[in-house]
Order: C-alpha cells, then sequence, then structure tokens
C-alpha cells in the first residue's frame, strides 16, 4: 500500500479523496498497489466530515512522516503552496498538484528539485481540468515540431460567454452561476481578466517548444470589457467569441503567445466546446491538427487528473521518475504582441468624425489591406461601424493600432477591437 497526503481540503482536494476512494479498484489494478489517504493538512475544521480523522493541521504529520510517499498540493495561490511543495521535495516526496499559478511561476525551480531528488512534481490537472493534455504534449506528440497550439482553457470564462451567447444572460449572473457550481478560482479576476488562461498557455507553450515560456510575457486581456453588441456582430459573421489562449512559432523562430477573446468561425472545432467544457487544438507537423476536449473544471474531472498523476509517480517509485524539465537558463523568446501578425474586427463610433468616415477608414487602412466593412446586424439599433482589417494577409498588430489611432485623432472613438481567425 502507498500512503498519501493531500495538502488544501477544497474544491479539488475533496475530489482527490473521493476518487481514490470510488475508484480504488481500478486503482489498485494500475497502480500495482493501493493508494490511501493518511493525512489530509488544511487550517480549517470539517466537523462530521467523513475523513475527520485523518485531518490534521501540523504539517509536521505529513512532511516528517516517512509513510507519505506521494503529497498532493490542492492548496492554490503560490504562497504556502510554493513553501509545502519544496519542503515536501526536499523530503524525497514525490508532488502533484493542479496548481497552474505555482507550475507557471515557479516550474523550473521546483523541477529541478524533483530531479535532484529523483522524485517526479507532476501536473496533468493543473491545464484543462480533467482533459490529458500535458503528458500527450509531452509524449505521444514528441515526434512532432509544434506549429501552433490554440485552446479555450478557462472553464469559468467559457461558461460566461456561453451563457450570454445563448441566453442573453447577463456577465454577473453568470459568473455567479460559475462561482456557484465550483468552476471559478477563488478571486474570479483571475478568471476575467485572463491570468488563469495565461498561465495555462503558458504551461502547454513551455512543454511544447522544450523552453520555459515566462506568462509575463503572454499578452493577456480578459472578457469583461465584453458586450451584446460585440456577440451580436460575430454571429453575424458566423462566428463566435470565445476567450482563446494560443501559442504559436513565428517564422523568424519568436513564439507568439497571446490570450484574448476572439471570434473563431462557428465550424471551427475549438466551436463545439461550450459551457465549462474546455478545448485544446495541436497541430504537429507530423500529425496534423488533433483536438483534445473534455471538462475544464469541477471537482471530479480535475480530481481525475490529479489521482492519475499519483498512480503515475506510484507506478515509477523505485524506477526512473516521470519528470519534465524547464531549464531557467533557456527560455523562450517570445514576440512583443505589437510585432505579431493579426487579423481585428474593429468597431468605431464615427459620429463626430468627418461626413465620409467610410473613406476616412478605407483610406487609413489602404496600405495594409484595405478594411472590409460588415453589414450592422438587423436587431441593433446602434453600434458603429464595424470592419475587419488584417486581410488577406495578416498585419501586425502595431501597425494597425497606428492606423486606428490616425483615425481616433479625426475625432472618431474605438468602441471594441477582437481578434478574428
Ligand atoms: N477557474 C478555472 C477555470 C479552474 O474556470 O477553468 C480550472 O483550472
Amino acid at each position: 500500500m502507498i500512503e498519501i497526503a493531500i495538502l488544501g481540503y477544497g474544491t479539488v482536494g475533496t475530489g482527490v479523496a473521493e476518487v481514490c476512494d470510488m475508484n480504488a479498484a481500478a486503482i489498485r489494478r494500475r497502480a500495482g498497489l493501493d493508494i490511501h489517504v493518511k493525512r489530509i493538512l488544511d487550517v480549517r475544521d470539517f466537523p462530521g466530515d467523513r475523513y475527520e480523522d485523518r485531518l490534521t493541521k501540523d504539517p509536521a504529520d505529513v512532511f516528517d512522516d516517512p509513510e507519505i510517499r506521494v503529497v498532493v498540493e490542492t492548496i492554490g495561490g503560490v504562497r504556502i503552496a510554493y513553501e509545502f511543495t519544496k519542503r515536501a521535495l526536499a523530503a524525497g516526496k514525490h508532488v502533484v498538484t493542479s496548481n497552474k499559478e505555482l507550475v507557471a511561476a515557479y516550474g523550473p525551480e521546483l523541477m529541478e528539485l524533483a530531479h535532484e531528488n529523483g522524485i517526479s512534481y507532476l501536473f496533468e490537472a493543473s491545464v484543462g481540468g480533467g482533459i490529458p493534455i500535458i503528458r500527450p504534449l509531452h509524449k505521444c506528440l514528441a515526434a512532432n515540431e509544434i506549429l501552433s497550439i490554440s485552446g479555450i482553457l478557462n472553464g469559468t470564462t467559457n461558461y460566461i460567454l456561453t451563457r450570454m451567447q445563448q441566453e442573453g444572460v447577463g456577465f454577473d449572473e453568470a459568473l455567479r452561476e460559475a462561482q456557484e457550481a465550483g468552476y471559478a478560482e477563488k478571486d474570479p479576476s483571475a478568471d476575467v481578466e485572463g491570468h488563469d488562461a495565461c498561465r495555462k498557455i503558458a504551461i502547454l507553450s513551455s512543454i511544447a517548444y522544450d523552453q520555459f515560456v515566462d506568462y509575463r510575457d503572454v499578452r493577456t486581456e480578459g472578457i469583461v470589457a465584453l458586450t451584446q453588441t460585440d456577440m451580436a456582430y460575430a454571429a453575424a459573421l458566423g462566428s463566435r467569441i470565445k476567450l482563446v489562449a494560443s501559442c504559436r512559432r513565428l517564422e523568424d523562430g519568436r513564439l507568439d503567445a497571446q490570450v484574448r477573446p476572439t471570434l473563431i468561425p462557428a465550424s471551427s472545432p475549438l466551436a463545439v466546446a461550450d459551457g465549462v467544457f474546455n478545448a485544446i487544438l495541436v497541430e504537429g507537423n507530423a500529425l496534423g491538427q488533433a483536438m483534445f476536449y473534455g471538462r475544464g473544471a469541477g471537482k471530479l474531472p480535475t480530481a481525475s487528473a490529479v489521482v492519475a498523476d499519483v498512480v503515475e509517480c506510484v507506478m515509477h517509485i523505485g524506477k526512473t521518475p516521470h519528470y519534465h524539465l524547464w531549464h531557467r537558463d533557456n527560455p523562450a523568446e517570445v514576440a512583443p504582441f505589437g510585432e505579431t501578425p493579426v487579423r481585428l474586427l474593429i468597431r468605431l463610433d464615427p459620429s463626430t468624425a468627418s461626413d465620409d468616415p467610410r473613406g476616412a477608414i478605407q483610406a487609413a487602412f489602404a496600405p495594409h489591406g484595405g478594411a472590409r466593412f460588415v453589414y450592422r446586424p438587423a436587431d441593433l439599433s446602434e453600434g458603429g461601424l464595424a470592419f475587419v482589417v488584417g486581410e488577406p494577409e495578416e498585419v501586425a498588430e502595431d501597425v494597425l493600432r497606428r492606423a486606428l489611432a490616425g483615425l481616433e485623432a479625426t475625432g472618431m472613438k474605438t468602441l471594441s477591437v477582437l481578434r478574428v481567425v
């Protein structure tokens, strides 16, 4: 039997204990041993909880217990989780986590520490909740150069956008529903401002390109400014608005990594992901496209990935550990976002500008491929003038923004700028 401990008895931590019990027989078949939760560390009390006898507030009960071989970190955040992870790894215990914030910020250091101690630091659940993506990208696609990754990586924002788009529900109400369902982060600004998806695409890119991608280099924009008018224009263009996190290799070798609300065609494989579902489209030079789809947040789906990592650790006890290694001295070069080519849907309020706003707009973008005007959807009485730029070839965002600034200088007001793919 292998003893494990859970740090943090919140949504995911309780799910881990539940899955270990619910699927004990299947886990034993695959790991070759029983996996038993010996300790659960949390500062809170849980009177009447079925695991009350295993709960402790004393970290020494976990870190100083040589019987505990695997530690599950489901605390979240980077403060205590970082200290406890280092303490567990230094004590020679494998660590498994769902904590994308910690992996994105301190991954290289923690992986090196695990490597030095001959143990594993695994984080399948940190991206895509229950969807297998880290190990498939690292192992099953190892024969490919990865050309691009684009994904819907945040369940909370996808839930909100789906409710806004399909039901006309307001942003606040949809967010509250997502929180009640246990999808949202403790501080939902991490979801709605795109920071959670930013951490996740940084992790996937680091795996795909074997170089550490610093999440601070990922251009990140959330969904808080989106309106029903944006939704209506997207629908008029046969598209859906999703918070897309993407990374691709540019021709000059640098990476283009972004998180932003994006219009994707309704026919895109990614468009099937609604509600809390996540989808990740990976393009390899040998494979072509593959899509990974499933529940990207929630108690049991996330616990499913965490416990699979525990099984992986157990299968490697006494053998070469399973590990990832991103060296801090080998960071990826991410292109400044202004230099990366894009296509944009722009809406302008031309009311105070010249009496020929269309002519002025067309002239401003003529050197960069011109502007394609989009008819206002029939159900909208206002919404400004909408047009797509960056066609037929995508154009560096700085170039398009400068042309837009020229129009603003004539009195036009920018209402929204959204990426189009
Ligand atoms: N808040 C995250 C989400 C949880 O909504 O996707 C899973 O990482």
